[in-house]
């Protein structure tokens, strides 16, 4: 059984992170998509609902199992004997960091850690812009699933 891990905040989950995750179901039996709980930074999302979300979007993919996490990424791989690590990399300003995680994370266990090229649509994209843009009255609908956009438009009603 070949597993891989997605990890992230997911707050809440863009295309740009379904592509990944969909990419990486394609390479592996299973995917676990951990979505870390950061007690220090209250998202727009609580993690039930990020959950709730992710699941709803990847549930055709068939092999993604979603969980939260908190403390070491590694430690949620060996828990569940996952040997690798699957990250999008949108640009070269994201390779200092995620080269520094990947190795920090093989020196802690040794898991391994693949990188995948962003599709370029896509490769502006994250979470904090979408929130942003959406906040602000602007069209995110190309750019999250149609439940994500409801969810956004619905959350940022009530606030
Ligand atoms: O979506 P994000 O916020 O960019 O995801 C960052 C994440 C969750 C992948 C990263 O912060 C992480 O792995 N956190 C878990 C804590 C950990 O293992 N820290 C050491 C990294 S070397």
């Amino acid at each position: 059984m070949r597993r891989a891990v997605c990890p992230g905040s997911f707050d809440p989950i863009t295309n740009g992170h379904l592509d990944v995750i969909a990419r990486a179901a394609r390479l592996y039996d299973t995917v676990h998509v951990a979505v870390m709980i950061n007690q220090a930074k209250k998202g727009l999302f609580t993690i039930e609902e990020r959950i709730g979300l992710i699941e709803s979007v990847t549930s055709d993919l068939g092999n993604v199992k979603v969980e939260s996490f908190h403390g070491l990424l590694v430690d949620f791989c060996k828990q569940r004997e996952i040997p690798a690590i699957v990250k999008g990399l949108r640009a070269v300003s994201d390779f200092d960091y995620e080269l520094q995680m990947a190795q920090m994370n093989m020196g802690l266990t040794g898991v391994e850690t693949l990188f995948v090229p962003t599709n370029p649509a896509y490769s502006f994209l994250s979470s904090s812009l979408v929130k942003e843009v959406a906040q602000w009255g602007g069209d995110v609908a190309h750019l999250v699933p149609p439940q994500v956009l409801d969810s956004l438009n619905a959350k940022l009603q009530q606030q």
